[in-house]
């Protein structure tokens, strides 16, 4: 049976059943997700192949062929219409118009179910989802439970990449007002043994491993591709369960009583459902989303294991990033498309990425400006990183959205910043994304590097002449 037939047979229904990559009762043929495209603002639901089945992914293909898709609602399972929207402005805003977070792109965390292609949610920071009018999820001290399927190699230590219950006004309104499943290497609050990442409960003001916000050993730090988190919540106790979403059974990191410290015993949840963002709309974190639920009354262990048992038969397995990949070790010129520009290649000045016009009678220096060696992605093995021809050791990375040329200095974000995936020209060629941020594209705009979302808050997002400046013909190097 699906989950939600599980936790329902089980005494603790799914108030809230969120995914886009398949449904979460063996009867549910509803819409699993919204997506809206770039070319003309119109919007789509992709629903399962059949009952019970996996998201019909070929339709969102189709709707989103050569434009932009994100995904603008995430649909609610249960029949309560706890949809997930696009967050509003908190305590902190958003980087989209108004204060609210952004919408992820459709196409940032593919994979597959049985095989069966599907998308997940790619949480870049500045991303987030939220309902805050919500029906039937715990309020006060009501107990609940929830679990995530989520992506272990995509997090960071900023707050919070959560998946829960949370404030109803978008701000900390103190501890014990929140209860949620959060994935990340953050220590402001508590940790677990190791570097991270870690499966934490967030609980507002506080990132809790175990009973303290402090370091809780038995937390292991995750290296599974697919994880499946789970956090519960009952009077004066909680749990933390975690395992591979792939194969295998739930550990138990943590189960025994609320925090001592004032304010978490008893609760004071409100009951508003978040992703990818903090109670209070920070939304500095990272990370990816397949699918999650939340119930009413705690579960029981071995529900949640036989809730395990159906993510493992559900297959999750990676696929390509690229739908036009490129060779690793080619040296290669990135010609610009864009009509009255098409002399010009990707090409660098010190620091600056930028277009030049560059020809075979081009002085050797230029030549070498504008060729780029393609490397594996540094960020992620699946995706590229483009190395400077003249300047060794040096990559094509992004800064506030800017593209720049930086010298590799090894850490986490750099690497992450300089790792780009390459899908079918949006018009011809190639358009190559962030990774990081792939509702972004490298784009020249004033004949300047930057990545791009079509039509977002940036001149350089202007969606005018967009699918053009996105599209490059990636050819022999001059150098
Ligand atoms: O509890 C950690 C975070 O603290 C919450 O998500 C947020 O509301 C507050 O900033
Ligand atoms: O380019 C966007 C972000 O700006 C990068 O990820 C980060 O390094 C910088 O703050
Ligand atoms: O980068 C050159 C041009 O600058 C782009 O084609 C256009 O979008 C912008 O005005």
């Amino acid at each position: 049976a699906a989950p939600c037939d599980l936790y329902k047979n089980g005494g603790t229904p799914c108030v809230a059943a969120h995914g886009t990559t398949r449904a979460l009762y063996d009867a549910y043929t509803g819409p699993l997700y919204q997506v809206k495209r770039g070319s003309d603002g119109t919007t789509t639901d992709i629903t399962p192949l059949s009952a019970g089945g996996v998201a019909n992914a070929a339709a969102q293909d189709s709707f989103c062929k050569g434009t932009t898709c994100l995904i603008s609602i995430i649909y609610d399972q249960s029949g309560r219409a706890n949809h997930l929207y696009q967050a509003p402005k908190g305590a902190f805003s958003g980087p989209d118009v108004n204060g609210q977070d952004n919408l992820a792109s459709a196409i940032g965390a593919p994979v597959t179910l049985n095989g069966k292609k599907a998308y997940g949610v790619f949480v870049s920071p500045g991303t987030g989802y939220r309902n805050d009018e919500v029906s039937g999820t715990a309020t006060g001290n009501q107990p609940e439970g929830m679990y995530a399927v989520l992506d272990g190699t995509h997090y960071n230590d900023a707050c919070c990449f959560d998946y829960g219950n949370a404030e109803v006004s978008n701000t900390d309104t103190g501890n014990g007002h929140m209860e949620a499943v959060y994935y990340g290497n953050n220590t402001v609050w508590g940790s677990g043994s190791g570097s991270g990442p870690w499966l934490m409960a967030d609980l507002e003001n506080g990132l809790f491993s175990g009973q303290g916000t402090k370091q809780n050993p038995a937390d292991p730090s995750i290296y599974n591709r697919f994880f499946t988190g789970m956090v519960k919540g009952e009077p004066n106790q909680w749990a933390l369960r975690g395992g591979n979403a792939a194969s295998g059974s739930l550990s138990t990191y943590y189960s025994g009583a609320r925090p001592t410290v004032g304010g978490y015993n008893p609760m004071s949840l409100e009951g508003a459902i978040i992703l990818g963002i903090g109670g209070d709309n920070s939304n500095g974190a990272q990370g990816t989303f397949y699918e999650g639920v939340m119930t009413s009354g705690y579960p029981s262990d071995s529900v949640e294991a036989s809730v395990q048992a159906n993510i493992v038969a559900a297959k999750y397995a990676t696929t390509s990033l690229n739908t036009a990949p490129l060779t690793v070790g080619n040296k290669v010129s990135i010609k610009v498309t864009t009509p009255g520009y098409d002399t010009r290649y990707l090409a660098h000045s010190g620091a600056t990425v930028n277009t030049q016009v560059v020809t075979s009678s081009s002085a050797t220096a230029l030549k070498q400006q504008s060729s780029w060696t393609v490397r594996t992605g540094l960020g992620n093995s699946d995706c590229y990183s483009f190395e400077s021809v003249d300047t060794p050791g040096s990559f094509i990375r992004h800064y506030n959205f800017q593209l720049q040329l930086n010298s590799n200095d090894n850490t986490k974000a750099f690497k992450e910043d300089a790792t780009f995936c390459s899908q079918t020209g949006l018009v011809t060629g190639n358009t190559i994304r962030s990774w990081s941020y792939p509702a972004k594209f490298i784009r020249h705009y004033n004949n300047v590097g930057y990545i791009a979302s079509n039509g977002g808050v940036h001149d350089f997002d202007s969606a005018t002449g967009f699918n053009n400046d996105v599209s490059f013909v990636v050819g022999t190097s001059f150098a």
